[in-house]
């Protein structure tokens, strides 16, 4: 299939990108690098930096004829977007908008669309949500991902653009950023390697579903054949703790200092892990990488990087 991936330099969508090639599908990428990096990106793909709401996206789709678009780009901190709602709800409705035009005038068959489970359920009300969980996001980042999925059955009723939805819970694992606001992983894996203090926000007891990169690459393969038409949460289904995920990586690293905590973060919910068992039915998706070998191999990709505990 030939395969536009948005957000492919970023951390999930080169995984992604990654995985499409060696299934040997032929990929371009857009990304306009707000926080991708150009070296993530497969040399096998033909990469376009390009930002998704920009009308010549129009003029890419007429020449390259995608069989499928998966859909990664988005402006993804919800810190972020408490202070700018407004370009939040640009790229994430507005930007995702422009990629459905394109998609409905060059006849483009499937989108493959990541949204949140951390964020489009807001504080739960029972846990593990299922899909059924009601829609009730707290931040614009959760209410920007949540609205853009309403666009997705117009077009399929409309257009007949096929459609699969994946909620992700905290995905995990290399080239995710370990100096970013969130990915609380690879942030600390990047505190402890460098001998500098690592910072639980709050009293560390917020519950989380953690799931390793190669199992949300999975999904999305799984999904360039099957999941018509519906939204899948993925996770363990099983909450796991910032403190035990401090613990844990303090005990593989051998880290000296003791755990300190900070204020607690505005807009961040206490619990949120999903049930997946949707996506075990209807996909046969389950994850496979456990937290400790998830957590050993993200340490094994970022310990070369920070070998020198004083590069930034
Ligand atoms: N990481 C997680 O735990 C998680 C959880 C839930 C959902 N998601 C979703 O998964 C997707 C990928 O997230 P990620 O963690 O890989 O984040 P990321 O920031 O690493 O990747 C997003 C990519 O999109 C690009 N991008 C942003 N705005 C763009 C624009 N206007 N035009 C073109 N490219 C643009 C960025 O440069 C980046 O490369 C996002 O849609 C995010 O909402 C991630």
């Amino acid at each position: 299939m030939k395969i536009l991936v948005t957000g492919g330099a970023g951390f999930i969508g080169s995984h992604i990108v990654d995985a499409l090639i060696g299934d040997g599908h032929k990929v371009v990428v857009i990304d306009d690098l707000s926080t991708g990096h150009k070296e993530n990106v497969n040399s096998k793909a033909t990469f376009h930096k390009m930002d998704i709401r920009d009308p010549a996206l129009a003029d890419l789709f007429a020449m390259e004829h995608f069989d499928l678009v998966n859909h990664q780009a988005a402006r993804g901190n919800v810190r972020a977007s408490l202070d700018d709602p407004m370009t939040y709800a640009d790229v994430n409705v507005r930007g995702g908008i422009n990629l459905l035009e394109c998609c409905r005038k060059y006849k483009t068959k499937k989108i493959i669309y990541s949204s949140t489970g951390g964020c489009v359920y807001g504080e739960l009300q029972y846990v593990p949500a299922d899909e059924k969980h009601p829609i009730q996001p707290r931040d614009p980042y959760g209410a920007s991902k949540a609205s853009f999925e309403l666009y997705l059955p117009v077009y399929e009723k409309n257009y007949g653009l096929k459609y699969t939805v994946f909620r992700y819970p905290n995905v995990y694992g290399p080239r995710q950023d370990p100096f970013g606001e969130a990915g609380v992983v690879s942030i600390f894996i990047g505190q402890m390697l460098r001998g500098i203090q690592a910072i639980i926000n709050g009293d560390g007891e917020q519950l989380r579903d953690y799931v390793y990169v190669s199992d949300v690459v999975n999904a999305n393969l799984l999904a360039l054949v099957n999941g018509g038409g519906g939204a899948y949460n993925l996770g363990w289904g099983v909450g796991v703790s910032v403190n035990q995920i401090f613990e844990n990586l303090k005990k593989m690293i051998n880290y000296p200092l003791a755990e300190v905590h900070g204020p607690a973060k505005l807009g961040e919910v206490r619990r949120c892990y999903l049930d997946a068992n949707n996506a075990h039915l209807e996909l046969g998706w389950k994850p496979s990488v456990d937290l400790e070998e998830g957590l050993r191999r993200t340490l094994d990709f970022f310990s070369p990087l920070f070998a020198d505990k004083h590069k930034k």
